[in-house]
């Protein structure tokens, strides 16, 4: 249990990140200092352009990302494949014997940032799911469908019937993780379903109900995909992650995109928190009167379900009123964290 020291103090087993997006080259080199100083290690996505679809892309972004970290820090890449269509069921067993790749990733064609070389349909992969259920590696998912007839808000949703119940029916076994998820509906499912699934959520899910996307007009840098909803989907997921149910963990989903690329006419999809996750989280958790149950979601529900030890050291975190900065340099560009400008009232040490 986390250890609350005082009102004003906690003290936790060092997290992790289950869904973090580290982008590549001058980019990466910028975010991943933030992941590294919040984390002990993350899954790292892998719908870089073009994206990392075969063992040897995971291996030289692994080494890309060991070499852009700064001196003295220690942070554990946790990396993924991106599946397609064609993904060549010989190359899970590959990914496997590295011994560094923990997942394989299902983007639904057109679901979202990078993911046009995503799977068109799920049956095309089904030769690779076999293998993956096989050796137990977990297949993530973005649990969206890309259907025009179907309302945006209403695609996780949909999903949870139109694909994820029959897959789960297919694949009994296969370890699922419902990423980032964004509604009661998904949060229910995961809840109850049998069998090896669990869900990340999102800081940003659980601060923010899709208000805040149109609040005095339109900001840019609360959306992300899936979209915000409604709050009582966000009422939803906050008594999920603070229900010490094991199936739920931390994923950021921090997204980076540079400023111009999200303060524009047709801007980018993702909130950039690995700046301040943990303060973030603190602040969702402490609404919830539920701080004791931060250091289960942060730190021991993810390792247990991917079959991976729990961090050594702790992290603390101290209530103290700091500003966000309005943005950070991220390469040759400026990046706007979440919620930039506003106060936050915890501060990690
Ligand atoms: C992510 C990105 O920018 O790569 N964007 C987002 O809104 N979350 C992709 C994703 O995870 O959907
Ligand atoms: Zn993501």
């Amino acid at each position: 249990m986390s250890i609350i020291e005082s009102p004003d103090t906690i003290t936790l087993i060092r997290p992790d990140d289950w869904h973090v997006h580290l982008r590549d080259g001058s980019h990466m080199a910028a975010v991943l200092p933030h992941t590294a100083r919040q984390f002990a290690r993350a899954i790292v996505m892998p719908n870089l352009k073009p994206p990392v679809t075969t063992a040897a892309d995971a291996s030289a972004y692994r080494d890309r990302i060991l070499t852009a970290l700064p001196a003295g820090m220690r942070f554990e890449p946790l990396m993924t494949l991106y599946l397609t269509d064609n993904t060549d069921p010989d190359e899970i067993r590959r990914a496997q014997e590295t011994g560094f790749i923990h997942a394989v990733k299902l983007y639904p064609a057109g679901a979202t940032t990078n993911s046009a070389a995503g799977v068109t349909d799920l049956r095309k992969c089904y030769k690779a799911l076999e293998v993956m259920q096989e050796l137990d590696m977990p297949l993530l998912v973005h649990g969206e469908v890309t259907d025009g007839d179907i309302d945006l808000f209403d695609r996780e949703a949909v999903f949870i019937e139109r694909v994820m119940r029959p897959l789960r029916r297919d694949f009994p076994e296969l370890k699922i993780v419902f990423e980032h998820i964004t509604t009661r509906d998904a949060a229910q499912y995961v809840a109850e379903a049998e069998g090896p699934i669990a869900a990340t959520i999102t800081a940003h899910h659980l601060l923010y109900n899709r208000n805040e996307i149109f609040k005095g007009g339109i900001n840019p840098h609360y959306y992300c995909l899936p979209v915000l909803k409604r709050e009582e989907h966000r009422l939803a997921l906050l008594t999920a992650a603070t229900s010490g149910d094991e199936r739920f963990f931390l994923g950021t989903d921090s997204a980076p995109h540079a400023v111009h690329a999200k303060e524009s006419a047709c801007g980018c999809a993702g909130c950039y928190t690995a700046l301040h996750a943990m303060e973030l989280y603190a602040t969702a958790f402490e609404q919830a009167g539920a701080l004791d149950k931060l250091e289960a979601f942060a730190s021991l529900n993810g390792p247990a379900f991917y079959g991976l030890p729990v961090n050594e050291g702790t992290v603390t975190l101290k209530r103290e009123a700091w500003t966000i900065p309005p943005s950070v340099t991220m390469g040759e560009h400026q990046l706007v964290p979440l919620d930039a400008g506003n106060q936050l009232n915890w501060k990690m040490l």
